[in-house]
Protein backbone atom coordinates (compact mmCIF):
# COMPACT_ATOMS: atom_id res chain seq x y z
CA UNK A 1 0.00 0.00 0.00
CA UNK A 2 1.44 3.46 -0.79
CA UNK A 3 1.88 5.51 2.44
CA UNK A 4 -0.46 8.96 2.01
CA UNK A 5 0.60 11.49 0.09
CA UNK A 6 1.04 14.95 1.76
CA UNK A 7 -2.07 16.97 2.17
CA UNK A 8 -1.61 19.42 -1.36
CA UNK A 9 -0.96 23.03 0.22
CA UNK A 10 -3.78 25.44 -0.99
CA UNK A 11 -2.43 27.87 -3.34
CA UNK A 12 -5.50 30.02 -3.10
CA UNK A 13 -5.79 30.40 0.50
CA UNK A 14 -2.00 30.75 0.81
CA UNK A 15 -2.12 33.91 -1.57
CA UNK A 16 -5.06 35.30 0.50
CA UNK A 17 -7.73 33.85 -1.66
CA UNK A 18 -11.38 33.63 0.07
CA UNK A 19 -14.64 33.83 -1.65
CA UNK A 20 -15.41 36.51 -0.13
CA UNK A 21 -11.99 38.70 -1.21
CA UNK A 22 -13.26 37.69 -4.75
CA UNK A 23 -16.77 38.93 -4.34
CA UNK A 24 -15.36 42.09 -2.97
CA UNK A 25 -13.00 42.84 -5.97
CA UNK A 26 -15.75 41.70 -8.26
CA UNK A 27 -17.85 44.62 -6.02
CA UNK A 28 -15.36 46.89 -6.66
CA UNK A 29 -14.74 46.65 -10.28
CA UNK A 30 -18.51 47.30 -10.64
CA UNK A 31 -18.75 50.41 -8.44
CA UNK A 32 -15.48 51.73 -10.41
CA UNK A 33 -15.89 50.94 -13.65
CA UNK A 34 -13.77 54.18 -14.53
CA UNK A 35 -10.44 52.13 -13.06
CA UNK A 36 -11.17 48.91 -15.43
CA UNK A 37 -11.55 50.50 -18.97
CA UNK A 38 -12.06 48.26 -21.50
CA UNK A 39 -10.42 47.58 -25.07
CA UNK A 40 -11.34 49.51 -27.82
CA UNK A 41 -12.48 47.16 -30.60
CA UNK A 42 -10.09 47.13 -33.42
CA UNK A 43 -12.55 48.66 -35.67
CA UNK A 44 -15.75 49.91 -35.18
CA UNK A 45 -18.97 47.16 -33.96
CA UNK A 46 -22.10 47.78 -35.61
CA UNK A 47 -24.64 45.09 -33.63
CA UNK A 48 -28.23 44.46 -34.42
CA UNK A 49 -29.91 43.32 -31.93
CA UNK A 50 -32.99 41.02 -32.93
CA UNK A 51 -35.22 37.76 -32.12
CA UNK A 52 -38.84 38.32 -33.71
CA UNK A 53 -39.92 36.86 -30.27
CA UNK A 54 -41.55 39.14 -28.14
CA UNK A 55 -40.04 40.00 -24.45
CA UNK A 56 -36.94 38.24 -24.64
CA UNK A 57 -34.40 40.77 -23.56
CA UNK A 58 -33.68 42.73 -26.66
CA UNK A 59 -33.84 45.86 -25.14
CA UNK A 60 -32.80 45.19 -21.86
CA UNK A 61 -29.58 43.98 -23.17
CA UNK A 62 -29.10 46.52 -25.46
CA UNK A 63 -29.48 49.21 -23.14
CA UNK A 64 -27.77 47.42 -20.35
CA UNK A 65 -24.79 46.13 -22.70
CA UNK A 66 -24.51 49.65 -24.07
CA UNK A 67 -24.26 51.23 -20.80
CA UNK A 68 -21.76 48.94 -18.89
CA UNK A 69 -19.26 49.81 -22.54
CA UNK A 70 -19.87 53.44 -21.38
CA UNK A 71 -19.03 53.44 -18.11
CA UNK A 72 -15.66 51.53 -18.85
CA UNK A 73 -15.05 54.29 -21.07
CA UNK A 74 -16.27 52.70 -24.71
CA UNK A 75 -18.39 55.29 -26.78
CA UNK A 76 -21.21 54.01 -27.35
CA UNK A 77 -24.84 53.98 -29.27
CA UNK A 78 -28.17 52.71 -29.19
CA UNK A 79 -30.07 53.43 -31.99
CA UNK A 80 -34.56 52.16 -30.99
CA UNK A 81 -35.46 50.89 -34.03
CA UNK A 82 -38.69 50.19 -32.58
CA UNK A 83 -42.02 52.10 -32.26
CA UNK A 84 -42.42 51.31 -29.10
CA UNK A 85 -39.32 53.29 -28.17
CA UNK A 86 -38.43 51.41 -25.06
CA UNK A 87 -34.96 51.81 -25.49
CA UNK A 88 -35.59 55.66 -25.01
CA UNK A 89 -37.54 55.15 -22.28
CA UNK A 90 -34.68 53.03 -21.02
CA UNK A 91 -32.42 55.81 -21.32
CA UNK A 92 -34.65 58.52 -19.82
CA UNK A 93 -34.46 60.20 -23.45
CA UNK A 94 -36.62 62.38 -25.00
CA UNK A 95 -38.95 60.77 -27.45
CA UNK A 96 -42.30 63.04 -27.36
CA UNK A 97 -43.53 63.13 -30.98
CA UNK A 98 -41.77 66.12 -32.68
CA UNK A 99 -38.35 65.27 -31.30
CA UNK A 100 -35.57 64.54 -34.06
CA UNK A 101 -35.60 60.45 -33.78
CA UNK A 102 -34.46 57.28 -35.95
CA UNK A 103 -37.54 58.17 -38.38
CA UNK A 104 -36.49 61.48 -39.72
CA UNK A 105 -32.78 59.31 -39.76
CA UNK A 106 -34.70 57.11 -41.68
CA UNK A 107 -36.22 59.35 -44.11
CA UNK A 108 -32.76 61.42 -44.66
CA UNK A 109 -34.35 64.47 -42.80
CA UNK A 110 -32.02 64.40 -39.71
CA UNK A 111 -28.44 63.38 -39.43
CA UNK A 112 -27.87 60.48 -37.33
CA UNK A 113 -25.51 63.24 -35.31
CA UNK A 114 -28.62 65.44 -34.88
CA UNK A 115 -30.95 62.74 -33.77
CA UNK A 116 -28.27 61.20 -31.25
CA UNK A 117 -28.97 62.15 -27.49
CA UNK A 118 -27.12 61.99 -24.76
CA UNK A 119 -28.06 59.74 -22.21
CA UNK A 120 -28.19 60.99 -18.34
CA UNK A 121 -26.48 57.31 -17.70
CA UNK A 122 -22.86 58.56 -19.16
CA UNK A 123 -21.44 61.25 -20.80
CA UNK A 124 -20.19 58.34 -23.40
CA UNK A 125 -23.87 56.68 -23.68
CA UNK A 126 -26.01 58.24 -26.88
CA UNK A 127 -29.49 57.40 -27.86
CA UNK A 128 -31.10 58.33 -31.28
CA UNK A 129 -34.71 57.41 -29.51
CA UNK A 130 -37.62 56.43 -31.68
CA UNK A 131 -40.55 58.55 -31.65
CA UNK A 132 -44.41 56.91 -32.23
CA UNK A 133 -44.19 58.21 -36.07
CA UNK A 134 -41.82 54.88 -36.59
CA UNK A 135 -45.27 53.20 -36.05
CA UNK A 136 -45.85 53.83 -39.47
CA UNK A 137 -42.87 53.62 -41.24
CA UNK A 138 -42.37 49.61 -41.43
CA UNK A 139 -45.50 50.72 -44.36
CA UNK A 140 -44.22 53.95 -45.64
CA UNK A 141 -41.02 52.09 -46.47
CA UNK A 142 -42.56 49.86 -48.45
CA UNK A 143 -42.98 52.24 -51.55
CA UNK A 144 -39.35 54.60 -50.79
CA UNK A 145 -36.41 53.37 -52.54
CA UNK A 146 -33.58 51.95 -51.58
CA UNK A 147 -36.13 50.76 -48.79
CA UNK A 148 -33.63 47.81 -46.85
CA UNK A 149 -30.89 50.08 -46.72
CA UNK A 150 -32.15 53.28 -45.49
CA UNK A 151 -30.79 53.23 -41.57
CA UNK A 152 -27.38 52.00 -43.58
CA UNK A 153 -27.05 55.12 -45.56
CA UNK A 154 -27.76 57.62 -42.48
CA UNK A 155 -24.79 55.26 -40.09
CA UNK A 156 -21.63 56.29 -43.02
CA UNK A 157 -18.16 56.55 -41.33
CA UNK A 158 -18.68 59.98 -41.33
CA UNK A 159 -21.83 60.63 -39.58
CA UNK A 160 -20.33 57.90 -36.98
CA UNK A 161 -17.12 59.73 -36.41
CA UNK A 162 -19.55 62.93 -36.10
CA UNK A 163 -20.46 61.32 -32.28
CA UNK A 164 -17.22 59.28 -32.17
CA UNK A 165 -18.46 55.88 -31.09
CA UNK A 166 -17.09 52.70 -31.11
CA UNK A 167 -20.02 50.46 -30.38
CA UNK A 168 -23.68 51.41 -31.95
CA UNK A 169 -26.45 48.19 -30.96
CA UNK A 170 -29.37 48.60 -32.42
CA UNK A 171 -32.69 47.46 -30.54
CA UNK A 172 -35.11 45.63 -33.17
CA UNK A 173 -38.80 45.12 -33.19
CA UNK A 174 -40.56 41.99 -31.96
CA UNK A 175 -41.22 41.18 -35.69
CA UNK A 176 -38.71 40.45 -39.26
CA UNK A 177 -40.47 43.52 -40.75
CA UNK A 178 -38.04 46.16 -42.91
CA UNK A 179 -37.16 47.50 -39.76
CA UNK A 180 -35.44 44.53 -38.69
CA UNK A 181 -34.18 44.10 -42.05
CA UNK A 182 -32.81 47.94 -42.22
CA UNK A 183 -30.78 46.75 -38.97
CA UNK A 184 -29.41 43.87 -40.25
CA UNK A 185 -28.21 45.61 -43.88
CA UNK A 186 -26.76 48.44 -41.37
CA UNK A 187 -24.37 46.00 -38.93
CA UNK A 188 -21.60 43.56 -39.11
CA UNK A 189 -22.85 41.76 -36.25
CA UNK A 190 -26.18 40.20 -34.89
CA UNK A 191 -26.94 39.81 -30.87
CA UNK A 192 -29.41 37.30 -30.19
CA UNK A 193 -30.65 37.28 -27.10
CA UNK A 194 -32.50 33.81 -26.11
CA UNK A 195 -34.88 34.07 -23.06
CA UNK A 196 -34.40 30.92 -20.84
CA UNK A 197 -37.70 29.11 -21.23
CA UNK A 198 -39.19 26.64 -22.94
CA UNK A 199 -40.44 28.11 -26.57
CA UNK A 200 -37.30 29.98 -26.52
CA UNK A 201 -35.76 28.01 -29.69
CA UNK A 202 -38.72 28.15 -31.86
CA UNK A 203 -39.06 30.58 -34.43
CA UNK A 204 -35.19 30.52 -34.42
CA UNK A 205 -34.57 29.03 -37.32
CA UNK A 206 -36.79 31.74 -39.04
CA UNK A 207 -34.26 34.33 -37.51
CA UNK A 208 -31.51 32.26 -38.83
CA UNK A 209 -32.67 31.99 -42.73
CA UNK A 210 -33.86 35.37 -42.54
CA UNK A 211 -30.31 36.50 -41.20
CA UNK A 212 -28.64 33.87 -44.08
CA UNK A 213 -31.39 36.04 -46.83
CA UNK A 214 -29.84 39.41 -46.25
CA UNK A 215 -25.91 38.11 -45.91
CA UNK A 216 -26.60 36.92 -49.42
CA UNK A 217 -28.19 39.58 -50.82
CA UNK A 218 -27.86 42.78 -49.12
CA UNK A 219 -24.89 42.34 -46.77
CA UNK A 220 -22.29 39.72 -46.91
CA UNK A 221 -20.26 41.26 -44.09
CA UNK A 222 -23.11 40.25 -41.55
CA UNK A 223 -22.97 37.22 -38.82
CA UNK A 224 -24.42 35.97 -35.86
CA UNK A 225 -21.50 37.04 -33.66
CA UNK A 226 -23.15 36.84 -30.00
CA UNK A 227 -25.81 34.66 -28.21
CA UNK A 228 -27.05 36.02 -24.66
CA UNK A 229 -28.68 33.67 -22.65
CA UNK A 230 -31.18 35.91 -20.92
CA UNK A 231 -33.63 35.48 -17.82
CA UNK A 232 -32.05 32.24 -16.18
CA UNK A 233 -33.61 31.01 -13.22
CA UNK A 234 -31.30 29.11 -11.55
CA UNK A 235 -34.43 27.01 -9.55
CA UNK A 236 -35.37 25.68 -12.71
CA UNK A 237 -34.72 22.69 -15.04
CA UNK A 238 -36.09 23.95 -17.90
CA UNK A 239 -33.04 27.38 -17.58
CA UNK A 240 -30.57 24.31 -17.76
CA UNK A 241 -31.63 22.42 -20.35
CA UNK A 242 -32.14 25.58 -22.46
CA UNK A 243 -28.64 26.73 -21.88
CA UNK A 244 -27.71 22.99 -22.55
CA UNK A 245 -29.62 22.83 -25.97
CA UNK A 246 -28.65 26.72 -27.11
CA UNK A 247 -24.81 25.96 -26.01
CA UNK A 248 -24.48 22.63 -27.89
CA UNK A 249 -25.99 24.02 -30.95
CA UNK A 250 -24.25 27.65 -31.07
CA UNK A 251 -20.92 26.58 -29.25
CA UNK A 252 -19.06 29.54 -28.34
CA UNK A 253 -20.83 31.99 -30.36
CA UNK A 254 -22.84 32.31 -26.98
CA UNK A 255 -21.79 34.60 -24.41
CA UNK A 256 -20.51 32.24 -21.39
CA UNK A 257 -21.94 35.01 -18.55
CA UNK A 258 -25.77 34.38 -18.55
CA UNK A 259 -28.14 36.98 -17.41
CA UNK A 260 -30.10 35.73 -14.28
CA UNK A 261 -34.45 36.96 -13.84
CA UNK A 262 -33.55 39.69 -11.75
CA UNK A 263 -36.56 41.76 -10.33
CA UNK A 264 -33.89 45.05 -10.23
CA UNK A 265 -33.50 44.29 -14.32
CA UNK A 266 -36.97 44.86 -14.35
CA UNK A 267 -37.88 47.44 -11.93
CA UNK A 268 -34.82 49.77 -13.42
CA UNK A 269 -36.57 51.10 -16.84
CA UNK A 270 -39.73 52.44 -14.63
CA UNK A 271 -37.10 54.90 -13.35
CA UNK A 272 -35.86 55.74 -16.32
CA UNK A 273 -32.58 54.02 -15.91
CA UNK A 274 -30.14 50.86 -16.48
CA UNK A 275 -29.59 48.41 -14.12
CA UNK A 276 -26.14 49.87 -13.58
CA UNK A 277 -27.49 53.20 -12.56
CA UNK A 278 -30.64 51.63 -10.27
CA UNK A 279 -28.61 49.39 -8.58
CA UNK A 280 -24.83 48.78 -9.68
CA UNK A 281 -23.97 46.17 -6.90
CA UNK A 282 -27.07 43.70 -8.04
CA UNK A 283 -26.67 40.95 -9.77
CA UNK A 284 -28.36 42.00 -12.96
CA UNK A 285 -25.85 44.85 -13.04
CA UNK A 286 -22.93 42.50 -12.48
CA UNK A 287 -23.98 40.29 -15.18
CA UNK A 288 -23.97 42.91 -17.42
CA UNK A 289 -21.02 44.41 -16.93
CA UNK A 290 -19.45 40.86 -17.38
CA UNK A 291 -21.41 39.92 -20.75
CA UNK A 292 -19.72 43.45 -21.96
CA UNK A 293 -16.37 42.31 -20.97
CA UNK A 294 -16.67 39.44 -23.38
CA UNK A 295 -17.91 41.29 -25.79
CA UNK A 296 -15.41 44.14 -26.16
CA UNK A 297 -12.88 41.78 -25.35
CA UNK A 298 -13.64 39.65 -28.15
CA UNK A 299 -13.89 42.74 -30.13
CA UNK A 300 -9.96 43.38 -29.38
CA UNK A 301 -9.14 39.91 -30.21
CA UNK A 302 -11.00 40.35 -33.52
CA UNK A 303 -12.89 37.48 -32.85
CA UNK A 304 -15.92 38.97 -33.52
N1 LIG B 1 -32.98 39.58 -16.58
C1 LIG B 1 -34.23 39.95 -16.39
N2 LIG B 1 -34.85 39.74 -15.22
C2 LIG B 1 -36.13 40.10 -15.02
N3 LIG B 1 -36.88 40.74 -15.94
C3 LIG B 1 -36.32 40.98 -17.12
C4 LIG B 1 -34.97 40.61 -17.42
N4 LIG B 1 -34.69 40.99 -18.70
C5 LIG B 1 -35.81 41.57 -19.17
N5 LIG B 1 -36.79 41.58 -18.24
C6 LIG B 1 -38.14 42.10 -18.36
O1 LIG B 1 -38.82 41.33 -19.35
C7 LIG B 1 -39.62 42.16 -20.16
C8 LIG B 1 -39.18 42.02 -21.62
O2 LIG B 1 -37.85 42.49 -21.74
P1 LIG B 1 -37.43 43.42 -22.97
O3 LIG B 1 -38.37 44.56 -23.12
O4 LIG B 1 -35.99 43.72 -22.83
O5 LIG B 1 -37.66 42.38 -24.14
P2 LIG B 1 -37.73 42.70 -25.69
O6 LIG B 1 -37.25 41.48 -26.39
O7 LIG B 1 -37.04 43.97 -26.02
O8 LIG B 1 -39.30 42.89 -25.90
P3 LIG B 1 -40.03 43.39 -27.24
O9 LIG B 1 -40.00 42.20 -28.14
O10 LIG B 1 -41.40 43.78 -26.81
O11 LIG B 1 -39.23 44.53 -27.79
C9 LIG B 1 -39.47 43.57 -19.64
O12 LIG B 1 -40.52 43.83 -18.75
C10 LIG B 1 -38.15 43.52 -18.90
O13 LIG B 1 -38.09 44.46 -17.85
MG1 LIG C 1 -37.79 45.66 -27.02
Amino acid sequence: MNPPRPAEPDTRHDLGWTPIAEEAERAARVLHPEANQLPRPHRRRVLTVANQKGGVGKTTSAVNLAAALAVHGLKTLVVDLDPQGNASTALNVDHRSGTPSVYEVLLGEVSLADAAAVSEQSPNLYCVPATIDLAGAEIELVSMSARESRLKEALTSEAIDQIGVDYIFIDCPPSLGLLTVNAMVAAQEVLIPIQCEYYALEGLGQLLSNIDLVQRHLNPELAVSTILLTMYDGRTKLADQVTNEVRNHFGDTVLKTVIPRSVKVSEAPGYGQTVLAYDPGSRGAMSYMDAAREIAERGAKGSS
